[in-house]
């Protein structure tokens, strides 16, 4: 077998003209009159196909051999080989690189009796070899340029490497900060998540996705996984129609109106279903309502899932549900490839929902232009320059810095003095060159990201001394093994913590999460920082309070004593690649922080779910009696809000104007706001708006954001910004799943964070 087919991009005919296969074996499938319409395409090519061919386009397998060694003679991976070679496999996962790519679709194409070529998936959540920071992160950039521009880094360093399709973006919207896989989404607000996700599937396929540098989308996880139950990973989900409509899918409308060309459904079941089996999400919502025309791929063997959640007896039966229900594709789980052929065979199963699936899976892979060259991503020069390409470096440095946000300043404490300063740099994230990485991250090299430590390296007039203190975690670390977090004090390193730490003029401290302390199937129950290092921190507190707190987590973290005691606190999350110099240039004014999170900070666990926008009770405000909706241990506010961060400079918001105070469901509303940089830097705010609904005939949040813009105010520059709302930001869901929109009256609130906001009323008219 020649496994190794050249150097150079090979168009489909020659492929096969090199192979031998042509004539007879390939029927002539592969129509290549170019004025046919994908549709016309497909459809002949359907008409061609087996029923095992058809659930062999909906089945998808993990990449099961390293194409440089040898094939496997037994197990899994030989079925799984002898099924890529029998035409039973539509996509590969967790293949990738051009030579491993090329050899699995070298057998799609060259092997097959129909030719048709494997669409390659892989989990390019933040980048794939040069990583931009975690997407919680970037999502408290608020800076949808720069959250597209990161996208379109990871599709191209993706794509080189032989990719055509990203299970990215995840939208999930989320309250509970237990849950490991905030990390991975936009936060807690439907309006910002839309915007992302937006922005996101924007950066991966590009204008258009027949180029080689783009990739196919996926908008995960079909739906409501964001709110598992006690934040605990793969559980119940039990929300009304209301919350589901106006909060959770208004990301993944947001995904299909932009195009995304996929959707990955979920381990969640939703009110009693398992999502992956619910045709009420995939069919009626999805393919109905929203008229989705591309394909749904089942997350990892969640069609199984379907059988100890106790909705299927059998994979039989789970195959029927799934596929019934518009499950299109079946990750891993080979349920589809071993049942659904029998059953459509038996009348179980229509064939029609086969050619339904597939049909949607052809058309994205004509429209990736996989029919017109196979190969078309698999060039390995390009792979050469494209993967970690220098100018990939700044672009994710730059979305870096912008997803930094200042949660505390005491006495401009920060930005660092340049020259003729002590510095002290303590904890064991300090030089970490991991963690910064976050999780998902498969495809790029362990130790890569730039620590602080290296960052703060590079500013030579100041001393820097380091010191870890303790460390994190024990032994080795890994994506998919559990974590071991270090309980023993070491008092010897702890001593030379302490010895820097007395003689600086200010004690840099980096603490916060391992880069797989959140991600998938990371859940905690709590959320302070984990292991010795709130003990670290105290103890260095006793011998120097001039500290600068910089957190590295993927998730909100609760720190009330750090917030009540150290005079400045910095958010870095995990940044990725560039982490430590983006750190660095903020904490030296190089950049001034414009960043405001996505997610509400509780003060404790207890308060969780926290999220601004809640709802009023019967009960909101009555403190001087005992019986109101309250807790008698904790404040009702959270630590730090929604929308909340701080700047190097300060701004203040003026002269809010609503222009029509009586206006028609039909109007536009405009609305302004004057904003001024009273500080002494120039600097970028979030200017956000939020409105609420007085009353409705069911309650509406207290708060809901409804527009933001970035803007940048040279210092005592001062600009009008204006925004304008229409019935498409005032009205909601019903719960009936109906948009409404009610007459009545209205609040609008701007500000720069969801709780500090000028206010003011209109009324809205039929
Ligand atoms: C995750 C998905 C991911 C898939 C493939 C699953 O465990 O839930 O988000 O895309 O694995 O790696």
């Amino acid at each position: 077998m020649n496994r190794h087919l050249g150097k150079t991009i090979l168009t489909y005919a020659t492929a096969l003209f090199l192979s031998g296969c042509s004539g007879d074996k390939k029927d002539n499938l592969m129509i290549d009159t170019k004025n046919e319409t994908i549709n016309e395409k497909v459809n002949q090519l359907i008409s061609k196909m087996t029923i095992e061919e058809k659930v062999g386009q909906m089945n998808q397998y993990n990449g099961f051999w390293d194409v440089t060694g040898p094939v496997p003679e037994n197990g899994n991976a030989k079925k799984k080989y002898e099924h890529l070679r029998k035409g039973w496999v539509g996509s590969m996962l967790n293949v990738r690189g051009t030579e491993n790519v090329k050899e699995v679709q070298r057998i799609a194409v060259e092997e097959t009796r129909l030719g048709i070529p494997l669409i390659i998936g892989f989990d390019v959540i933040h980048g794939y070899k040069t990583l931009s920071p975690i997407p919680i992160a970037e999502a408290a950039s608020w800076d949808l340029e720069a959250i597209e521009k990161s996208a379109r880094i990871a599709a191209i360093e993706a794509s080189a490497a032989g990719i055509n399709w990203t299970f990215a973006p995840m939208v999930d919207i989320s309250r509970d900060p237990r849950w490991g896989r905030v990390m991975e989404g936009g936060g807690e607000d439907p309006y910002l998540g839309s915007k992302i996700a937006k922005a996101r599937v924007k950066g991966f396929q590009g204008d258009d996705l027949s180029k080689n540098n783009t990739i196919a989308a996926c908008a995960k996880h079909f739906a409501a996984y964001g709110f598992s139950e006690s934040g605990k990973e793969y559980n119940t989900v039990d929300i009304g129609t209301a919350t589901l409509h106006n909060i959770v899918l208004p990301p993944f409308k947001a995904a299909v109106e932009s195009n995304v060309k996929t959707l990955m459904n979920s381990f969640n079941e939703l009110n009693g279903v398992p999502v992956t089996g619910s045709s009420f999400l995939q069919r009626d919502i999805l393919k109905g309502k929203w008229n989705f025309n591309g394909f749904v791929v089942s997350d990892w063997a969640s069609i199984n899932e379907l059988i100890p959640w106790g909705h299927a007896k059998d994979k039989k039966e789970a195959a029927k549900i799934a596929a019934t229900a518009g499950s299109d594709m079946d990750m891993e789980g080979n349920v589809y490839i071993e049942e659904l052929v029998n059953l459509v065979k038996n009348g179980t199963v229509k064939e029609s929902i086969l050619d339904d699936a597939v049909k949607r899976i052809l058309t994205v892979k004509y429209e990736l232009g996989l029919f017109d060259n196979p190969f078309r991503y698999c060039d390995p020069e390009n792979e050469k320059k494209s993967i970690g390409n220098p100018k990939h470096h700044d672009a994710v440095l730059d979305v870096a810095k912008k997803s930094i946000v200042l949660l505390k300043n005491e006495n401009n404490l920060l930005p660092l003095k340049r020259s003729g300063q002590k510095i002290a740099l303590i904890g064991p994230l300090a030089n970490d060159k991991n963690s910064p990485l976050g999780s998902w991250r498969l495809a790029s090299d362990d130790n890569t990201a730039i620590s602080v430590f290296e960052g703060l390296s590079k500013y030579k007039d100041n001393s820097l001394t380091f010191e870890k203190g303790i460390d994190l975690v024990e032994g080795a670390t890994s994506f998919t093994q559990p974590l071991k977090i270090n309980n023993t004090l070491n008092s010897s390193e702890v001593n030379k913590a302490l010895q820097i730490a007395k003689s600086a003029d200010v004690v840099v401290m980096v603490l916060g999460e391992h880069g797989f302390q959140s991600g998938e199937a990371r859940s905690r129950t709590e959320i302070d920082l984990p292991g010795l290092q709130q003990e670290l921190l105290e103890k260095v507190f006793k011998v120097n309070k001039n500290i600068v707190l910089v957190l590295n987590n993927g998730r909100p973290l609760a720190i009330e004593w750090a917030d009540k005691n150290i005079p400045a606190i910095v958010e870095a999350w995990q940044l990725g690649t560039q982490s430590g110099n983006a750190v660095a240039q903020v904490l030296y004014g190089d950049y001034n922080p414009s960043g405001k999170l996505p997610m509400t900070f509780p003060r404790n666990i207890g308060q969780i779910p926290i999220y601004y926008n809640h709802k009023s009770t019967g009960r909101p405000n009555q403190e001087s009696h005992v019986f109101w909706s309250h807790y008698t241990d904790s404040k009702n506010t959270p630590l730090y809000p929604f929308g909340y961060g701080l700047s190097y400079t300060t701004f203040k918001y003026s002269n809010l104007k609503i222009h029509n105070k009586k206006a028609s469901v039909n109007d536009n509303i405009k609305v302004s706001v004057k904003v001024s940089n009273t500080g002494n830097l120039d600097g970028k705010e979030v200017v956000q708006l939020y409105i609420r609904d007085l009353f409705g005939s069911i309650t509406r949040p207290v708060k809901e954001l409804k527009g933001f813009e970035l803007i940048e105010l040279k210092k005592g520059e001062t600009k009008t910004v204006e925004f304008s709302l229409t019935k498409k930001e005032l009205g909601f869901y019903n719960s009936t799943g109906d948009f409404i929109v009610e007459t009545g009256d209205f609040e609008i609130f701007i500000g720069g964070n969801s709780s500090e906001t000028l206010k003011d009323t209109f009324y809205l008219t039929e």
